[in-house]
């Protein structure tokens, strides 16, 4: 499955960014608590018809009814068979043998129906059970067996259905054995009205031709190979297909999607099979060999995640597919690429080999984010994406960050309800696990890595895998002058997949020898009872080759090590960590931070580019949790006035950009903090253009990262420049480059004079357009308006249903208010205040909004505000427990901060006196962040 949060992180600076972040609790430690079935029963084959009325077609009814007949044995024998079946049962037949249902036991909170036989069931035969069963298809929630809906160019309202069964909800649609490690074959058979142009989609090929039977047309898809139930899908729908290139010259490959995008699925096509066919290669296991016999790719108007990786058929969200070459920008591209990267690699790590419970879905989900990007970078057309140094930038310092509040538990943590679950899929598993598996290859090397993918996958083929199975296929391939002596390799890896969190490495100096030592790295606190095993790497400043290395050329295994005679003089420096190929960050002594800052000042284009983002981001991170001054870190930044390069500016704007955040936008301290940034970035602002420039990808990127802040931060030449380009699309219909929309949008009417027309104006370009990634970036961009009463007409708009806002995207829009500008948190908690009773009913999703809202609150009138809201009586008792926690997180910001005021505030009035006149004008200051569409659940 594809979060859209991590994707959209990669290009965006900040998350919410809290100091301190309360995340649920969990009381639940112990064993799977009645959550799992029994473990004797086998499920082989699923024989499935499904019937799909007309009325669902029409929105007129929710009504639906299957019959399914299940081949299965048990190991042990018993009087009672469970599985997953939260539904109206009709009917229950169990042959052979003359055996009778006695009664039948739903719990509604595992949905484990209990089925009590007659008389027991002998050990090894196969038996059939056949259920008629009638359910309702899911509206709201994109999960299950449910509709979407697209309006046509004639105002005509169409409905389809479709499927998201990750990870428990296949159980809404058939009965089933719904858990991972129950690999069955599938035969699919759905009936529907016919006459009505509609079609249907399986995992697999559609075996002969749609029959006629009464009223309904009705399809078989041919048997599945043996796989998971949360893998099935289904689509029925009106759409049309594009035929890509076939797979490995004989499989048939298509984009589908409703008829008029038609055009949007060029891009897709023309890289897909590619992709494919890249991993395969890769993996040396073909696809062709998996037996699901054909790819399909289809796109979906409403769609809970980014995209799910249902085998031979991916499913995603409009904008994470379509792509229109004229109007969607360099940024969409990348993000539709690296979903379906992602997506594809699933077809082996999840589908082909499938963790064995969601203890361990870092078995998929770490692959498929480590792959999705270290695909594409193997493949030579798609080079100067450089998406191996964004993985840097984008994925594993995002973990970093994440991983060191505390909050997060290790990659292999237990789950065992569907909550637990679902918050599994979190930055842990999908980054964390991500840069582990980066870091496992840079230690054995990528040849040794790649042998061990495949005899990883090959020893799994069609079953599911645990960790010990991964480690064993990686231990057989390490190579032990690799490895510390006398340390296994799954000893190695022991702590980084069984223990939250990652350490800090300290360096100092004794004489000419260097001296490491291990602390867990906290935000918060301190915690020594973790020792990892840290492959060390380093260069120096006499080093000839510098950087290359990834390596280990030492271990940190214990507490400390002492490396001897590498600093030969007082100047001499040593960075750790080459191209930050492990997981974990570095701390020095003030001597050698001095002489790194030197170092930088001198000549930075001596040390990696991926060094120096590992500098920035190391520096302020360290300074964050307080072991080092602010003042101390922004002063090893003082090169970035040279810096072009766009790594280091990510990973130092995210840094700064929280600090802002921390301190108010608007409070002295604040407005300090962003005239230093805008002096920092006035060197690489002016290397910026403002015009349709078609120049490589890292540079549109970096333009966005640049141009977005420099504006957040009021530098006058690019709020003149948005608002300009903006007036000259409203006044004389001049398109804006497609690269430049999101800054433009935002910009041209947050700085507008006239914010209620420009306003009008973007939301009938809204109405206007079908193109989801343009519907992407105004929905952002709406938010961005100076004016209290736009924002609370725009929150009564994102929850009518009438207004064309989709359910899936109220997050991003009420979440891109929250942290865009310093009034959108006074329009929203304002808007709380007053009608929490609408939101609450039309809007589930509150409580975590209510997160995004105490992480931007930087002083106690708005803290004061907050509590309120949440002490109101009317106010829904849901909220009350989790905004209890939140103001208590809240008080620990408010004083983190002033704890680094005095500092901050010395160091940057001094510098303020003795340079003040030749800052950019700052008239109103206002920040964005053009973050997260949405927050892992
Ligand atoms: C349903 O299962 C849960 C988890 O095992 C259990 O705590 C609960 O008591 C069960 N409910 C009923 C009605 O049996
Ligand atoms: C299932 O639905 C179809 C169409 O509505 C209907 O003809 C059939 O009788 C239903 N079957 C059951 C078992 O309810
Ligand atoms: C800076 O370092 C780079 C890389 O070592 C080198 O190519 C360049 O010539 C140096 N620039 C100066 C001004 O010394
Ligand atoms: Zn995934």
């Amino acid at each position: 499955m594809f979060i859209p949060g991590v994707i959209f992180l990669l290009t965006s600076t900040t998350l919410a960014n809290p100091v301190f972040e309360i995340i649920a609790d969990d009381n639940n430690e112990d064993e799977y608590a009645g959550y799992r079935l029994p473990s004797h029963q086998n499920p082989s084959n699923y024989n499935l018809i499904i019937t799909l009325n007309k009325e669902l077609f029409d929105g007129t009814n929710v009504q639906f009814n299957g019959t399914i007949e299940i081949t299965f044995s048990v190991d042990k024998e018993v009087d009672y068979v469970q599985l997953h079946a939260p539904m109206q049962i009709d009917e229950i037949e169990i042959t052979p043998g003359d055996l009778k249902v006695t009664e039948t036991t739903l719990n509604a909170t595992t949905s484990i129906l209990t089925i009590l036989l007659s008389d027991f069931l002998s050990a090894n035969i196969d038996y059939t059970m056949k259920i008629a069963y009638t359910n309702n298809i899911e509206e709201k929630s994109m999960l299950g067996l449910y509709r979407s809906s697209y309006v046509d160019e004639d105002d005509v309202t169409h409905y389809l259905l479709t499927t998201q069964f990750e990870p428990v909800h296949a159980r809404q649609a058939f009965p089933c054995f719904d858990e991972p490690s129950y690999k069955a074959t599938f035969t699919i058979s759905l009936l529907y009205p016919k006459d009505q142009g509609l079609n249907a989609i399986g995992n697999t090929p559609i075996d002969g031709k749609p029959i006629i039977e009464n009223d309904y047309e009705r399809v078989i898809f041919e048997e599945t190979p043996k796989m998971s139930t949360y893998l099935i899908a289904f689509i029925v729908s009106k759409y049309t297909c594009t035929q890509s290139q076939k797979i490995e010259q004989s499989l048939q490959h298509l984009i589908c999607s409703r008829p008029e995008s038609e055009t949007t699925r060029i891009l897709a096509s023309d890289y897909s099979t590619k992709i494919l066919e890249a991993l395969g290669t890769f993996m040396d296991i073909k696809y062709s060999t998996m037996l699901v016999k054909k790819m399909t790719q289809a796109a979906i108007p409403d769609f809970n995640a980014g995209a799910m990786e249902n085998w031979g058929l991916v499913t995603y969200r409009e904008s994470s597919l379509l792509y229109d070459r004229d109007e969607s920008s360099d940024m969409y591209k990348q993000g539709i690429l690296l979903t379906i990267a992602h997506e594809f690699t699933h077809q082996w790590f999840g589908d082909y080999v499938t963790c064995d419970w969601w203890d361990n879905i870092f078995l998929n989900e770490g692959f498929a984010t480590y792959f999705e990007f270290f695909i594409l970078s193997r493949m030579d057309n798609l080079l100067t994406m450089e998406t191996d140094k964004q993985f840097i930038t984008g994925t594993q310092q995002l973990a970093l960050q994440e991983d060191g509040t505390g909050n997060y538990k290790e990659i292999t943590a237990k789950a065992s309800s569907p909550a637990e679950i679902a918050a599994k899929f979190d930055i842990i598993a999908y980054n964390k696990a991500g840069s582990i598996i980066r870091m496992i290859e840079n230690i054995i090397t990528t040849e040794k890595f790649q042998t061990a993918m495949h005899n990883y996958l090959q020893s799994n083929a069609f079953s599911t895998a645990s960790p010990k199975d991964l480690l064993s296929a990686l231990e057989e391939q390490a190579p032990v002058s690799n490895l510390p002596s006398g340390i296994t390799f799954s000893e190695v890896m022991d702590n980084w997949f069984n223990k939250p969190g990652y350490p800090l490495v300290t360096v100092s100096y004794d004489g000419e020898n260097v001296v490491l030592k291990q602390d867990k790295f906290l935000y918060l606190g301190a915690d020594s009872t973790t020792k990892w095993n840290i492959p060390i790497t380093y260069t120096l400043s006499t080093d000839e080759i510098k950087f290359e290395n990834v390596v280990p050329t030492d271990w940190l295994t214990t507490s400390s090590l002492t490396i001897p005679s590498l600093l030969k003089d007082n100047k001499a420096w040593i960075i750790l960590n080459n191209q930050e190929s492990a997981y974990y960050r570095v701390n020095y002594n003030k001597d050698l931070w001095d002489r790194i800052a030197a170092a930088l000042m001198n000549n930075h284009t001596e040390i990696h580019v991926l060094n120096r983002a590992q500098i920035a981001d190391d520096c302020l991170s360290i300074a964050r949790a307080g072991l080092l001054k602010y003042s101390e870190a922004i002063t090893i930044l003082k090169y970035l006035t040279k810096e072009m390069d766009y790594y280091p500016w990510s990973s130092a704007l995210n840094g700064l950009i929280f600090l802002v955040d921390k301190a108010g936008e608007d409070s002295e301290l604040g407005v300090m903090i962003k005239n230093k940034i805008l002096e920092l970035m006035e060197g690489v602002y002016k290397t910026m253009s403002f015009g349709n420039d078609n120049s490589e990808h890292i540079y549109i990127i970096k333009r966005n990262l640049i141009l977005r802040n420099a504006c957040r931060f009021g530098h006058a030449d690019c709020s003149s420049n948005s608002v300009s380009l903006f007036q000259s699309w409203k006044n004389n219909g001049i398109k804006v480059d497609r690269n430049l929309k999101s800054v433009v949008y935002c910009n041209g009417l947050r700085y507008s004079n006239n914010p209620e027309e420009d306003w009008n104006f973007l939301w009938e370009k809204h109405n206007s357009t079908k193109l989801s990634s343009e519907l992407d970036l105004i929905e952002e961009a709406l938010g961005c308006a100076k004016n209290m009463n736009i924002l609370k007409k725009y929150l009564d708009l994102s929850l009518d249903e009438s207004s064309g806002i989709r359910n899936q995207n109220i997050q991003s829009i009420w979440n891109g208010i929250v942290l865009r500008n310093s009034w959108g948190l006074q329009a929203v908690l304002e808007y709380l205040a007053e009608k929490h009773e609408k939101i609450r009913l039309s809007y589930p999703e509150v409580p975590s909004l209510l997160g995004t809202i105490a992480n931007k609150i930087s002083n106690s009138e708005q803290l004061e505000q907050f509590k309120q809201i949440i002490q109101s009586d009317g106010i829904d008792e849901s909220y009350k427990a989790i905004g209890q926690k939140l103001i208590a997180s809240t008080i620990l910001n408010l004083g983190w901060l002033e704890s680094n005021k005095d500092d901050l505030t010395n160091f940057l009035s001094d510098y303020q006196a003795s340079k003040s006149p030749r800052l950019v004008t700052l008239s109103p200051i206002f920040l964005i962040t053009f973050t997260s569409l949405k927050l892992f659940i």
